[in-house]
């Protein structure tokens, strides 16, 4: 394919971040300080998966840095799985989640989630890792200014 191909036949879901498992979020912030000087925001608790959370920023993608607080967060099972952590979803976003949702459903896509209100306030919802060749996918709404 040329670029001009490529160009023409991109999707409309934006990259908005991969989300990157880890036992601990402090370490894994020094890391990546230490290996690519980049900087993280502050840590916050998310009550509603049990988990901290921190964003990595690079010029054109967050990293969002997730700990499991206890056995009952969804994380806490992936690390079970791959104790020193590891990407755990991508995210991509979208003009109107509800209406990819709809889309999605009628193309009978395995979705897990019915669209539901992040920690960021935007609405996502996650496509099953069955349908991707094994990846979990978010979809989220775009960030509005
Ligand atoms: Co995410």
């Amino acid at each position: 394919m040329s670029n001009n191909e490529i160009e023409m036949s991109r999707s409309n879901f934006n990259v908005d971040h991969i989300a990157h498992a880890v036992p601990n979020i402090e370490d894994a912030i020094s890391q990546y300080k230490r290996v690519f000087g980049a900087k993280a925001s502050n840590i916050k608790i998310i009550e509603k998966q049990d988990i901290k959370i921190a964003i990595v920023s690079f010029a054109n993608l967050k990293i969002e840095l997730m700990e499991p607080l206890s056995e009952k967060s969804p994380i806490a099972s992936y690390l079970q799985k791959n104790p020193k952590g590891g990407l755990h979803h991508y995210c991509l976003s979208v003009d109107d989640v509800n209406q990819s949702y709809e889309d999605q459903k009628e193309k009978k896509i395995n979705i897990i989630s019915e669209p539901t209100k992040g920690y960021h306030g935007r609405n996502l919802y996650f496509i099953h890792p069955s349908e991707v060749c094994g990846a979990l996918i978010e979809v989220e709404e775009h960030e509005k200014e």
